[in-house]
């Protein structure tokens, strides 16, 4: 029998609570960043005040949800496309735009390549270096894109994740408004995720300049509107381009209460403001408490995780493992390329949470203990 690959994303509550025979919610999950305010109380009203709409196909053109994220972005619905998760429109976008050869910035998300990979496709490699806290280097990918060219071999275009997962960088409007008129020049695509950016507002290019014709925009409703289980994410492009990546989607891959709390979600701004808040505050008590760390490095972010180093002698497989002994999650990304084998991602939780990892963690790096 064939073996099913073990996926090497976060988030795997049910595979560990397999494995340890415990409930998944008894897993405290730092593998996966997700808004620790969970989501808006308005979701949950929607959902209960649309179960009806189980007894139906959801609308396949989401089109309550486009007109939302229309409004909230100012822009027309026909250059949003929703997907099932961001995840969807990653596997799509090379098959959609005829993307055959891709660069990528590494250390970054697994899945660009992963769907190169399926599209039958291929990437190429710049690589953020620790040494500048694996900031994200815009000087040497604008040369790239100006000769269009990578390891000798032309490229079609670029993903950057803005902020990056799994280094917490992120680089600015005016360096993405750059990128974007260089690939428009070479007529490459630019692909920017921003999956993260609601962590970080004035670091995303939506709504703050109108997109050019080769810039795709990914977002996705799992990590702020804490939405992960119901798959939710978008693309914004130009219209045309919109198009031909909704033309390489399944039929109803949105669920319909995937569509109605992602409206409720987005409506509520008392929710989005206190999530903000939160983070803000919670994300820096929790640096200075990684910080505090024998020999822990915590890279600055822009996001809701943090990459960290763990002390030398020390590496992120081992530690990982024995936390999940424990029942807690954490990213090892030792095998991310550009990453070394001492890194870790830790999503901000809550401050008892962020708390009890850190009571957890604290006697793993100071002496091996017992396996
Ligand atoms: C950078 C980045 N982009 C996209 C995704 C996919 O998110 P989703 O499919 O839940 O929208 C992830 C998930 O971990 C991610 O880390």
């Amino acid at each position: 029998m064939a073996r099913v690959k073990k996926s090497t994303h976060g988030g795997n509550i049910y595979r560990l609570a397999r494995e340890l025979d415990r409930d998944p919610d008894d897993i405290l999950d730092f593998s996966a960043s997700i808004n620790p305010l969970g989501p808006s109380p308005h979701v949950w009203k929607a959902i209960v005040s649309s179960r009806h709409l189980l007894g139906h196909y959801p609308d396949p053109d989401c089109w309550d949800l486009r007109r939302a994220l229309a409004a909230f972005w100012r822009i027309d619905p026909v250059q949003i496309v929703v997907g099932n998760g961001s995840t969807e429109l990653i596997d799509a976008l090379p098959r959609a735009l005829k993307i055959q050869r891709l660069l990528v910035v590494q250390p970054t998300f697994s899945e660009y390549a992963a769907a190169m990979g399926r599209a039958e496709g291929s990437t190429t490699t710049l690589y953020a270096h620790r040494r500048n806290h694996y900031a994200i280097p815009i000087d040497r990918i604008k040369q790239v894109l100006e000769t269009g060219r990578s390891d000798g071999r032309s490229i079609d275009g670029m993903v950057l994740c803005n902020p990056n997962s799994p280094t917490g960088q992120a680089c600015t409007v005016e360096d993405l408004v750059q990128l974007a008129k260089v690939a428009h020049r070479r007529g490459l695509w630019l692909i920017i995720d921003e999956s993260f950016a609601d962590y970080c507002p004035d670091r995303s290019i939506l709504g703050q300049v109108e997109l050019q014709a080769h810039v795709i925009v990914l977002r996705s409703m799992t990590k702020f509107y804490a939405l992960p289980g119901l798959r939710v994410g978008y693309a914004v492009s130009a219209s045309a381009t919109a198009g031909r990546l909704q033309r390489q989607l399944p039929p109803w891959s949105v669920s319909a209460m995937g569509q109605v709390a992602a409206v409720a979600a987005l409506d509520d701004e008392v929710h989005t403001r206190r999530s903000l808040q939160f983070m803000t505050e919670e994300r820096e008590r929790f640096r200075m408490k990684l910080a505090a760390l024998p020999g822990c490095t915590v890279m600055p972010t822009y996001a809701n995780y943090y990459l960290v180093e763990l002390p030398r002698g020390r590496t992120a497989r081992d530690i990982t493992g024995r936390l999940r002994r424990r029942g807690v999650l954490i990213r090892d990304c030792s095998s991310v390329p550009g990453a070394n084998s001492r890194s870790v991602r830790l999503a901000v939780r809550t401050r008892i949470e962020n708390d009890r990892l850190i009571r957890e963690i604290s006697p793993l790096l100071l002496n091996r203990g017992p396996r």
